[in-house]
């Protein structure tokens, strides 16, 4: 008879590190697989920034899926802190600051055009994306965050380099690589700008970044759009809600012009969360943190936004499919440039009237019969891509 020399002990040892060996295989082969899922469709992109867990759950896969912007903006808000604390604080800030007891409709638009004036005086000629980039940080800097600036640290070549700066770590953030000498050059600018914030950097991000965009993409479709040129001179001397959203039957609003605006070219294309995954099976019952993997899913923002839902036409600009009377529910439910769910963008509401004043008062000195033209480079840009384009002084 062959008695097995092996003692129950060592039996069970040797059955663990197999278990532990092959969960670690497993996880390393499905991490390999599935690096990131990109969703395309509405319903799943709605469970995944809507889904059915505490909001402290949502907030933490939101801070994994965008870890990398810590350590690349030195930030530690909301958007990379799965803490419930830090998130109310956050947004009651941010709330406050775009409130209109903050910063009037009026003033954003006395500021946007005093910026503009300033920007083109006594030129022959403005890269165009250097002008959009000083205009909104301005803004941004002046108007949003007049109680915590110090106006006269503000000078325009520090712009450049913290607006350069930003768009820089943003591209360098997507490769993992790290410049703590360029983020401490810009957070220098920032800190003498906003002296008494402890890390000024935190509110810029969200402010700044996905604004100076829109209003860039904007003003290069709105310069040459006859329609839409009425629409922002009306818009820059009644910088009113009423105004922003008014419309005529044979024309679209501000407001429709933005959200097409938004619908092609959103700057957030991709919301993504960090999920965990646990692999039902016998062996995951026991151990289910070993069979666990997390995967970072990707809400497709843009792609959504152009489904076939938006008809053959979908990929064209044309402000006036937003007219309430040619849109469906349905078509609208996928705009979501500002996100879904708890975690939307506070300033769903706020951005793109802001943005509009901000286009209104760059072409009321920019474009057909006015003192400036804008050239157009060869195709819109995005954080990049600008090349070519120019605002130039009529001779
Ligand atoms: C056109 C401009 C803007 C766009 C396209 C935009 C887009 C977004 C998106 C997509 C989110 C959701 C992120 C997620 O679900 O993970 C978000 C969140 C947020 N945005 Fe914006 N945003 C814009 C402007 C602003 C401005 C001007 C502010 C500041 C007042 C702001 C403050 C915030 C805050 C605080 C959150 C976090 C909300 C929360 O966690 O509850 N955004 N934004």
């Amino acid at each position: 008879m062959i008695q097995s020399t092996m003692s129950p002990y060592y039996a069970y040892v040797a059955f663990a590190l197999l278990c532990t060996s092959y969960a670690c295989y497993y996880n390393y082969c499905s991490r390999r697989r599935n690096d990131l899922v990109r969703l395309t469709s509405l319903d799943d992109i709605e469970h995944l920034l809507s889904p059915p867990v505490s909001l402290t759950a949502q907030l933490q896969s939101r801070a994994l899926a965008n870890a990398r912007l810590k350590p690349a903006f030195g930030i530690d808000s909301t958007f990379v802190n799965g803490d419930l604390a830090a998130h109310g604080a956050f947004t009651r800030f941010a709330i406050n600051l775009i409130s209109p007891r903050n910063l009037p409709w009026s003033r954003l638009a006395d500021i946007a055009k005093g910026t503009v004036t300033v920007q083109l005086c006594d030129r022959g000629s403005i890269p165009f994306d250097t002008l959009v980039r000083r205009l909104v940080m301005y803004v941004i800097l002046v108007g949003l965050l007049e109680e915590y600036v110090d106006e006269s640290a503000i000078a325009v070549d520090d712009i450049d380099l913290v607006t350069g700066g930003i768009n820089e770590l943003w591209a360098l953030s997507k490769t993992s690589t790290y410049r703590p000498d360029l983020l401490e050059e810009v957070n220098m600018r920032l800190r003498c700008w906003l002296p008494n914030m402890t890390n000024p950097m935190e509110i810029i991000i969200p402010t700044y970044e996905t604004m100076w965009r829109v209003v860039a993409v904007a003003t290069a479709l709105g310069h040459d759009n006859t329609q839409a040129i009425p629409l922002f001179s009306a818009l820059l001397q009644q910088p009113t809600t009423e105004r922003y959203r008014q419309c005529t039957d044979d024309s679209f609003s501000a407001d429709a012009f933005m959200q097409e605006v938004l619908r092609l070219y959103p700057p957030t294309r991709r919301i993504s969360r960090v999920v965990p995954v646990t692999t039902s099976s016998i062996l995951s019952r026991f151990c289910p943190r070993l069979f666990t993997r997390y995967i970072t899913f990707a809400a497709d923002v843009e792609a959504l936004q152009c489904d076939s839902l938006w008809a053959n036409s979908r990929r064209e600009f044309d402000p006036s499919r937003h007219h309430l009377q040619r849109s469906t529910e349905q078509q609208r439910k996928t705009l979501l440039a500002f996100g879904t769910g708890k975690l939307t963008c506070v300033a769903k509401n706020w951005a793109p009237q802001a943005a509009a004043i901000m286009v209104a008062a760059i072409l009321d000195q920019v474009g057909a019969e006015k003192d400036f033209a804008l050239e157009p480079g060869k195709a819109i840009g995005g954080r990049e891509g600008w090349e070519g384009w120019f605002v130039q002084r009529r001779l």
